[in-house]
């Protein structure tokens, strides 16, 4: 029976030498150290043994197991550590290799421009007022001196909510302009400080929608931004001040401006701002057309129907406003000839912003 033992031993420890793997290792485990082993069947023949003989054969036994214990613990020590180290090799790094570009997200050209407009008449003690999208014909029109059937609602092709309706003061409408803005702006401030209400100096941005064929140069969507001063003793040459200061602070210190007479049912009088093309300086190019000149934004003193929709006296408060469109901005400072490539979405086209 010892001699049964050390050939089981040699054996095992000889089968142990061999393998390679922690697969293998296992059937090992299961056949020398496991249930119904060859270990285990001495064990039991054990008991038919005499007693002198059977303590020093089990004795014997004991320490075959733990040295085919420790025999098996010490390999797949090993087989662990040599597959680990295959692995660290298989997939190490390179840490010279360039990097992968991480995607850099970027504004919009139009939030970018906007938000120019921004800083410009907030440096001049505008803040930003924010009026609804989806309006009342009335505000949107009525309010703003345009009646039903009056000519400039042509300019303005309207998006109604509600289908068949329109002119009437309750139809609802995608607003065409910023400027139903205003009227909303001085009322709040009205219907909070009706005795004495105090001077507003706001921008209004946000987007507008008109029901047009689309093309190059206009879209169904675009955005404005208004801007509303509303005081007492506020005068033309207030408005040109401020208009010619924008134009200077958001195109340049050199840059000329000048001032043509316009028409607009809101305001009276009319005016036209252009500034001097900054992309030729003036020589003539094909953004300016020739001319040398920009049209920027349309402006005037507030129309005192409008005042007094808004809640303010006309004969005690006057104020000037104005409108443009950071799309043409954009457009003529970025030479784009197309519109819809705003509003697109197209990577091509806002990558290069
Ligand atoms: N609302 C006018 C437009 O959409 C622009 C404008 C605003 C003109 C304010 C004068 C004063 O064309």
């Amino acid at each position: 029976m010892l001699k049964r033992l050390e050939a089981l031993k040699t054996k095992a420890l000889a089968e142990l030498e061999g393998i390679q793997d922690e697969e293998e290792l296992k059937t090992w485990k299961v056949m020398y150290l496991g249930r119904s082993t060859e270990l285990g069947e001495i064990m039991t023949e054990m008991r038919s043994l005499s007693s002198e003989e059977r303590p020093q054969v089990g004795r014997r036994a004991n320490e075959v197991k733990q040295a085919m214990q420790a025999a098996f613990e010490e390999r797949r020590a090993e087989i662990h550590e040599r597959a680990l180290t295959r692995s660290l090799q298989e997939k190490r790094i390179d840490v010279t290799l360039p990097g992968r570009a991480v995607p850099a997200g970027r504004l919009h050209p139009i939030t970018r421009t906007m938000r120019e407009i921004y800083r410009v008449f907030g440096e001049m003690g505008f803040q930003v007022y924010r009026s609804r999208d989806v309006e009342l014909d009335e505000i949107n029109f009525q309010a703003l001196n345009i009646p039903p059937h009056h000519p400039a609602r042509d300019m303005q092709d309207t998006f109604y909510i509600d289908d068949g309706r329109g002119l009437e003061s309750d139809a609802v409408l995608l607003r065409t302009h910023t400027s139903p803005g205003q009227i909303r702006a001085m009322r709040e401030i009205t219907t909070a400080y009706p005795d004495d209400p105090p001077a507003v100096r706001i921008i209004l941005p946000g987007m507008c929608y008109r029901y047009e064929q689309i093309s190059a140069r206009s879209e169904i969507q675009f955005t404005q931004v208004e801007g509303l001063a509303v005081g007492k003793n506020i005068r033309f040459s207030d408005l040109k001040g401020t208009l010619n200061d924008f134009a200077r602070r958001m195109f340049g210190q050199q840059v000329r401006t000048r001032f043509r007479a316009d028409h607009f049912p809101f305001t009276e009088p009319s005016a036209e701002m252009d500034v001097e093309c900054f992309l030729c300086g003036g020589e003539g190019c094909n953004v300016c057309k020739r001319t040398g000149w920009l049209e920027i934004l349309g402006c005037g003193m507030v129309h005192p129907v409008v005042l007094r929709n808004g809640g303010y006296d006309p004969e005690i408060y006057s104020g000037f406003a104005f409108g443009m469109g950071p799309e043409r901005i954009a457009m003529m400072r970025h030479r784009i000839d197309d519109i819809r490539n705003f509003w697109a979405n197209d990577m091509r086209f806002l990558e290069q912003f």
